[in-house]
């Protein structure tokens, strides 16, 4: 297979079981099936919809002739998005490609004053479309468009939304205003979102082939759902990291990616670990406090940073190494000088280097007696990337079933969310009654 899985020698996944366990994992299989045909889980299927990537190919063609594409979201909205064109975008086409995934007024002013406000397409994505972040930058886009003399009725010529078909504060404004819309489907969270129009649109202007990266999840789409359960790698994945939290309180997850290119999708992984499954309730009760913890890391270069804890340090994680088998470019390292180390190095190439380093890592990993999972890739493309994505968001719904909670939901996000609007009308308050306008300290 394309997509390979492997587990160090010494800590590998179970691979018997007696009646009871054999019954319990076809529940669950069962249940996974069950989840990703649901109406409430439209992430699985949703490569296969051609309508969403024809629309966004209709808008990227309308737009373009635009020089600089702003992605504004945050979350599940931005960083799938993020993820795919810093992978795999041309290098051309990403250098005028922006993410404003925060609110950070001097980012902000940065960004704002290095483009042209007129050569430029804002695409703001909100599944929700009521998220206080993305709003603002909103507003504040359009007093910037509106100081440049584009008025209302020309916002359509500089704004795409892309949100819920039917609700939401955002869709409001893009009915008001006839603004150009992508939808995301209503069965379709942020996080889960990198196989809608999210991601397809940015991924457009970067130069990406959207149909093959689509193509790629159906491929390992097969795979995913091979009913020869022991051979079933999701299966094994999430079999081995629930055995690991059970029998030895495992509890974090290492994500490590063998790539620069990759380190966003490190950040990816992050998200969608930690808001899917840290949940304080579970199906059946209250205050479980579950989750697993997420910790991003790229190779080599955290081979110097973090993996000495990693190595050494509490027994309490698992590392999830991604490696890419074969890199497109590589360098001979044949230099002029006869002496130690750089006859070590004469013979190979950059990626010889890579390789080793990996090996190394996994070797004394072993020795140690730390577990892992070795997920290779032949090439970084279009397909493979569409494969890994779809993998890792089944594995997080997988392992919300296995810890019981809600993989979809994240009310302590929604909490937080809650709050900031409560302190925004009490500031304003505030500021009524005093007539001040000197800044105030949230405590
Ligand atoms: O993954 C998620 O559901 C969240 O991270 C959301 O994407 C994030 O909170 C932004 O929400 P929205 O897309 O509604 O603006």
């Amino acid at each position: 297979m394309t997509f390979g899985v492997d587990f160090p020698s010494t800590f590998k996944p179970r691979e018997s079981f007696d009646e009871g366990e054999s019954q319990n994992l076809k529940e669950t299989w069962g249940l996974f099936k069950e989840t990703i045909a649901s109406d409430e889980a439209g992430f699985f299927y949703a490569n296969s919809n051609k309508e969403l990537r024809g629309d966004s190919k209709r808008v990227f063609e309308k737009f373009r002739h635009k020089k600089y594409f702003v992605h504004v979201g945050i979350g599940g909205s931005s960083l799938g998005s993020s993820t795919l064109v810093e992978a795999l975008g041309k290098k051309d086409k990403k250098k005028n490609i922006f993410f404003l995934d925060n609110i950070d007024p001097e980012e902000t002013y940065d960004l704002l004053s290095s483009i042209k406000l007129k050569e430029t397409l804002f695409y703001f994505v909100s599944k929700s479309g009521g998220t206080a972040e993305t709003l603002a930058i909103f507003s504040l886009v359009l007093n910037q468009l509106r100081q440049e003399g584009i008025d209302k009725e020309e916002w359509k010529d500089s704004i795409v939304c892309a949100t819920d078909p039917n609700s939401g504060a955002l869709r409001d404004l893009v009915n008001r205003y006839k603004l150009d819309s992508l939808s995301i489907p209503s069965n379709i969270g942020g996080r889960f979102s990198a196989f809608t129009p999210v991601s397809y649109l940015p991924a457009l202007f970067a130069g990406i082939d959207i149909d093959l990266y689509c193509l790629g999840a159906e491929k390992l789409k097969k795979s995913l759902l091979d009913e020869e359960l022991k051979d079933n790698s999701l299966l094994k994945c999430a079999l081995y990291l629930k055995s690991l939290k059970d029998s030895k309180r495992i509890n974090q997850t290492v994500f490590m990616p063998y790539s620069s290119k990759l380190k966003l999708l490190s950040s990816w992984f992050v998200q969608l670990w930690a808001e899917s499954l840290g949940k304080k309730n579970s199906f059946s009760k209250e205050n479980v406090y579950e989750g697993l913890t997420p910790i991003s890391a790229y190779g080599v270069t955290d081979q110097h940073s973090q993996l000495q804890l990693f190595m050494e340090g509490p027994r309490d994680k698992c590392i999830l190494f991604l490696q890419i088998k074969s890199f497109k470019h590589d360098f001979e390292l044949k230099s002029p000088f006869e002496e130690e180390p750089f006859t070590k190095l004469n013979p190979h190439s950059l990626s010889d280097l890579m390789r080793a380093e990996f090996r190394g890592t996994l070797r004394a990993l072993e020795e140690e007696g730390r577990p892992y999972i070795h997920f290779t890739i032949p090439s970084l493309n279009e397909e493979t990337l569409g494969m890994v994505i779809l993998f890792f968001q089944s594995l997080t719904v997988f392992m919300g079933q296995f810890l019981e909670v809600n993989p979809f939901d994240q009310p302590g996000v929604e909490l937080g969310k809650k709050f900031s609007f409560e302190l925004l009308a009490t500031k304003k308050e505030e500021e009524k009654k005093s007539h001040s306008k000197e800044g105030f300290t949230y405590v």
